[in-house]
């Protein structure tokens, strides 16, 4: 994580405490997450459009799910009556395992132990994006707007009906669909992953993105992290 000198804490719709921060060099721009998933949670199916995604696991405990199938149009997301729902696909996470979910791709994950496990996400902003303030695809603008600030780890906020309608609600300003509930885009879950899915890869930006970090911790100027 890049080392913030005030970290950032939000609450997110199911849970997740997430240790927010969103680093520009250059013309890279993203948001990364080092965020904690109680058991049981995880987010519900939804669609980025100006963000690709990674998902670090550092010890398991994780199942994501993800499509084979793209929904490029951010007004027809994966629903019966715009264009159809589409099958999931479930990666059971092993410890130290990334996967990388692009832009179009219905995904999201489940916690699937008894325990609290942490997971990484970064999400770096598409050439498509239109230009958010922060230089990063729209997400960290999505959760400051519709998460809950968290000021004391030790006495986390309620999340409200509010809050979990506001990401639905509001998901397509960021270029996200959101879904209100599992079995809106989503009408069959098979765990015989294609290989298209785990040959999604960007490990060129990834690196990139390491480096960013690297860079930063170290001091240097050609990268602003906030
Ligand atoms: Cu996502």
């Amino acid at each position: 994580m890049p080392k913030l000198k005030k970290p950032v804490y939000i609450l997110g719709p199911a849970g997740e405490i997430f240790n927010f921060a969103t680093c520009n060099a250059g013309n890279l721009g993203f948001t990364i997450a080092a965020a904690d998933i109680p058991a049981g949670a995880g987010p519900l199916p939804h669609i980025h459009h100006y963000t690709n995604e990674w998902f670090w696991t550092p010890k398991g405990g994780i199942e994501i799910f993800h499509s084979a199938q793209e929904f490029p149009d951010l007004k027809k997301p994966a629903t019966i009556d715009a264009n159809g729902r589409t099958e999931v696909y479930t990666i059971d996470m092993k410890s130290n395992q990334i996967v990388h979910g692009p832009k179009f791709y219905v995904h999201g994950f489940v916690n699937t132990t008894n325990e609290t496990a942490p997971l990484t996400f970064i999400w770096m902003q598409d050439q498509i994006s239109p230009k958010y303030p922060m230089n990063d695809g729209g997400i960290r603008e999505y959760f400051e707007e519709v998460g809950i600030k968290i000021n004391d780890l030790k006495a986390l906020p309620e999340i409200t009906d509010q809050a979990r309608k506001a990401f639905v609600t509001q998901g397509p300003k960021y270029g996200i669909n959101q879904s209100y509930y599992f079995l809106q885009y989503v009408n069959h879950v098979s765990n015989k992953v294609p290989s298209k899915i785990l040959n999604l890869r960007d490990d060129k930006s990834l690196n990139r993105i390491v480096k960013a970090i690297k860079d930063y911790n170290q001091g240097k100027s050609s990268v602003a992290c906030f």
